[in-house]
């Protein structure tokens, strides 16, 4: 499998974000791009990144590069995987450099993800990273956390 890198999301790469998407029946599941980095601007705390198979762009993140203030916590928003690579293990070396980039930050002790409740493939992705439903629905969505310290 190629090296799977995350690089930010600037002006010289946001249209190759921007013609990243899920497949049709999944996009009940995440913003689009361009929806992200809107939000993006306005999310103090969070940063836009593309996640790269050595030099193509395949997917997109966006999250806490430091604690969220209402919480004190580190959110993946949103994370996406384009049709055309999926299946591929490209979700999970994606959200493994996600996870090592909040890790490194300091005063990270808890991560935290949400999804549509039967958006089955997420649950699963992220149960194997270690996350666990809190049994909270925020804005429709299942919450789920990784305790990173205690
Ligand atoms: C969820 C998503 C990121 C997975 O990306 P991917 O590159 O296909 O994932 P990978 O190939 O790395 O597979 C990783 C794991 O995801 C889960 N998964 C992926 N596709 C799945 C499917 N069709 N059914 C069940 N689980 C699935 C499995 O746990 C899989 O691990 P396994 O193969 O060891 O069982 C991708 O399907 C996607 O972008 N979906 C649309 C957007 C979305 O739902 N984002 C999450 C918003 S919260």
């Amino acid at each position: 499998m190629a090296n799977t890198v995350l690089k930010l999301i600037t002006a010289e790469n946001t249209d190759e974000c921007l013609q990243l998407k899920p497949r049709e029946d999944q996009q009940r599941f995440v913003a689009a791009n361009a929806n992200s980095l809107e939000k993006a601007k306005k999310e103090p705390t969070s940063r836009p990144f593309g996640i790269y198979a050595d030099d193509i762009m395949v997917g997109f993140a966006l999250f806490d590069v430091e604690p969220y203030p209402e919480d004190g916590y580190f959110w993946i928003c949103r994370f996406m995987i384009d049709e055309r690579y999926q299946g591929k293990g490209y979700g999970k070396a994606g959200l493994a450099a996600v996870l090592q980039h909040q890790k490194n930050q300091t005063d990270c002790t808890k991560i935290r993800i949400s999804h549509v409740p039967d958006n089955t493939a997420a649950n699963r992705l992220y149960k194997s990273f270690g996350f666990a439903e809190t049994g909270e629905v925020i804005g429709g969505e299942t919450v789920l956390d990784l305790i990173v310290a205690e």
